[in-house]
């Protein structure tokens, strides 16, 4: 794919982003200056997939950050604006981490200046050195996730993926995707599945866009077929993304993925997650304590078609993730290796890497 998914545009001082909602029909790159614009975006999906939200946010945080700068040089009445405006954008997306995760990253580099003595200026210049290293860091982790994840497969497999934890789900590879495009570029030949996962059917528009356009062997499946596909014997392994993953890994990922690793375990099918070691949350102990966020039930009722899909006024129940149990879980792939059961042990050694 030939488009940045999330870019700094240091002339206008905007946040650059690939529009998602337009595709696959249109490829559109905007421009986000506000910080109404940058929520915006981030709520309505224009960019989405955890870790391309923490860095829309850090490139966000940053362009609001250098034009405050231009009206308060004195760093109390700067700081309150800058945690004002975090605070703001934090609230577009509960469930991601990543969110939160890139933007305390940015407050903790803006009070650590703040301590060395640095003024407003300089302040901002280290902010925007901190948002363009988080997107070269998702590059690289996504990089090393693949590498990992291709080490549990072999030349031929039969993959099966849900949403889209993709390129346009990051800022190059993805996550569940890494292993896949890693494997084209070295004559694996895989055969993917992707679900169209409902009800917004990031899997139709987007992971079935980007695969395809990479000349990746994709098959588009409904969400109701991935049982007869595992059935059939089609599927070697489960490879998905994740929004936030509890200390005993428990899962937060994408309505319906909890339902995809209930059937891979009964057809015997390996079950992976794909978790950049941002994703995982220590903090919070288990899935039960995961925020699932909940979207307007008209994404269900009459999204993406120009005439109403269901009776006017029903009820409609539109969660956008769901908690898969750890022990659904086969293996949980990082940049830093994979991590396996008893997995509040093996987490909480990924996390404490040092690089
Ligand atoms: O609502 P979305 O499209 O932001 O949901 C995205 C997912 O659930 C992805 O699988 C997840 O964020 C991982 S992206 C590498």
């Amino acid at each position: 794919m030939e488009y940045e998914t999330v870019d700094l545009d240091e002339e206008s001082g905007s946040v650059l982003i690939l529009d998602q909602t337009k595709l696959p029909g249109k490829a559109e790159m905007i421009k986000l200056r506000t910080a109404k614009e940058i929520w915006d975006a981030i709520y309505l999906l224009k960019v989405r997939g955890a870790p391309a939200i923490g860095v829309a946010a850090a490139f966000g945080i940053y362009v609001l950050a250098r034009r405050t700068a231009q009206k308060e040089t004195d760093f109390d009445s700067f700081y309150n604006s800058f945690k004002k405006q975090k605070e703001y954008l934090d609230s577009a997306r509960p469930t991601a981490v990543n969110l939160s995760w890139a933007l305390n990253r940015m407050d903790q580099v803006c009070r650590q200046a703040h301590a060395e003595g640095k003024s407003v200026a300089q302040i901002v210049d280290r902010l925007g050195r901190e948002a363009r290293e988080i997107k070269e860091e998702d590059i690289r982790v996504c990089r090393a996730i693949g590498e990992n994840g291709l080490s549990l497969l072999k030349p031929g497999d039969g993959i099966l993926t849900h949403c889209n934890a993709g390129q346009l789900a990051t800022c190059r590879y993805g996550t569940a995707t890494a292993p896949i495009y890693l494997g084209q570029e070295r004559g694996y030949h895989f055969h993917v599945f992707a679900d169209e996962t409902r009800p917004l059917l990031q899997g139709a528009r987007l992971t079935a866009y980007e695969l395809y356009s990479s000349g990746v062997d994709v098959t588009l499946i409904c969400d109701n077929m991935s049982a007869m596909v595992m059935k059939n014997g089609w599927v070697n392994a489960v490879f998905v993304g994740c929004d936030r993953v509890a200390a005993n890994g428990d899962t937060a990922n994408k309505i319906g993925t909890s339902v995809v690793a209930t059937v891979a375990k009964r057809y015997g099918v390996p079950f992976y997650v794909c978790a950049p070691t941002s994703t995982i949350d220590l903090d919070t102990p288990a899935g039960n304590e995961i925020k699932i966020e909940q979207r307007p039930g008209r994404e269900v009722t009459e999204m993406w078609y120009k005439e109403p899909m269901a009776p006017q006024g029903i009820k409609v129940f539109n969660p956008a993730f769901d908690v898969t149990d750890h022990e659904l879980i086969t293996a949980i792939i990082t940049e830093h290796g994979i991590a396996r059961a008893p997995f509040w042990k093996s987490l909480a050694e990924m996390k404490n890497v040092t690089v």
